[in-house]
């Protein structure tokens, strides 16, 4: 075979095993295999004064490139095993890769446990469209036309009327309220429902105020439904909220869609807390006996059926419970904030 036709091919096979060796061990052999005492170049190299004269020089050539290229071959690979890990580079003195997992947001844990507290006393849950008729914001229940009342919830409206003039034009609920009538039209009392959902009123951001919120309403309606069924169920519900030792106080109040009317507030240990607990007492939701109109406008004789009914508000529940200030934290999707909860 011609020399130089044979250091080609000592070549190609020479960088093809070197680039399989995978431990300094294995580098080793293949550099004595290669370009040791007993290597095949070494051997040819003795032969050169055998060689015609004039292809002494350029086989000398051939020669050196060919030990050069094999040089840079072992040295590439060498420095390519450094860079693999291996076994014996565990380092179990570093830190874990930390793994982050999500949280539930404080608004829908504090909604999992209002809702479970009462579907533990047999009510159901219900919802109702976001975007709402005035009908069902306003009129079904007892807060008609140009009623006062109309004002103080800051309602934002939707560019859309129903084509059903008694329905209204649309807007943003400003209350979980509507839900009771439209649950009122679907379902034959009895029944006992809450409703959570998000509401809507044209409120400037501040610590304490949002455009957008969230409640749950409560209806109860039945044949021999008393306000000491509700008294009762409200009593037991917020001690179950936030402590056996909680006082609670009925104060009475003005809803159109309830007679007579109530705010309940707490007091309590939970002093301190939070900036809403400055006070005393604190407001913590409205509630009432279902006004008879109500009751008639979705179809029902008020001498037959009775019932109460009652709305908080999500946020400000939450923000007492967890000492939070400000309720524009809520919605600012900071995790440092989150997942504290
Ligand atoms: N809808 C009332 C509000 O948003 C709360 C309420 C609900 C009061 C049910 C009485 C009965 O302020």
């Amino acid at each position: 075979m011609d020399p130089l036709a044979e250091l080609d091919q000592l070549q190609t096979e020479a960088l093809s095993a070197i680039s399989h060796a995978q431990s300094a061990d294995q580098l080793e052999q293949e550099r004595v295999r290669w370009l040791g005492r007993k290597s095949r170049i070494i051997e040819m190299m003795k032969l050169i004064p055998t060689l015609p004269p004039e292809s002494r020089g350029p086989f000398g050539q051939r020669a050196n490139q060919f030990k050069k290229a094999v040089e840079q071959s072992l040295a590439e690979q060498k420095s390519g095993l450094a860079q693999t890990p291996t076994k014996s580079h565990l380092d179990v003195t570093l830190p874990g890769q930390s793994f982050h997992s999500g949280t539930l947001h404080p608004i829908t844990q504090t909604l999992g446990t209002i809702l479970s507290l009462f579907t533990s006393m047999g009510f159901e849950v219900a919802d109702g469209p976001e975007m709402e008729f005035e009908y069902y914001n306003f009129d079904g229940l007892n807060i008609p036309k140009d009623h006062p009342s109309r004002e103080s919830f800051d309602t934002f409206f939707v560019d859309y009327a129903s084509p059903n003039p008694k329905q209204g034009r649309m807007i943003l609920r400003s209350h979980t309220s509507p839900v009771q009538v439209r649950v009122l039209e679907k379902h034959e009392p009895p029944l006992r429902i809450v409703v959570p959902g998000r509401v809507y009123r044209r409120d400037a951001l501040d610590p304490g105020h949002s455009f957008m919120f969230h409640q749950v309403e409560g209806l109860m309606v039945d044949k021999k439904t008393r306000f000491s069924d509700l008294k009762g169920i409200l009593d037991y519900f917020l001690r179950q909220l936030f402590g056996p030792e909680t006082k609670t106080r009925f104060r009475p109040h003005y809803f159109p869609f309830t007679e007579p009317s109530a705010e309940i507030d707490i007091a309590s240990h939970l002093k301190g807390k939070s900036s809403f607990a400055q006070k005393e007492w604190l407001e913590i939701m409205g509630c009432g006996m279902v006004h008879p109109n109500v009751l008639q406008a979705a179809g029902y004789d008020p001498k037959e059926y009775q019932g109460f009914a009652f709305g908080m508000g999500v946020e400000r529940i939450t923000m007492l419970r967890h000492g939070i200030q400000d309720i524009r934290s809520f919605f600012e999707s900071d995790v440092r904030f989150l997942e504290q909860f």
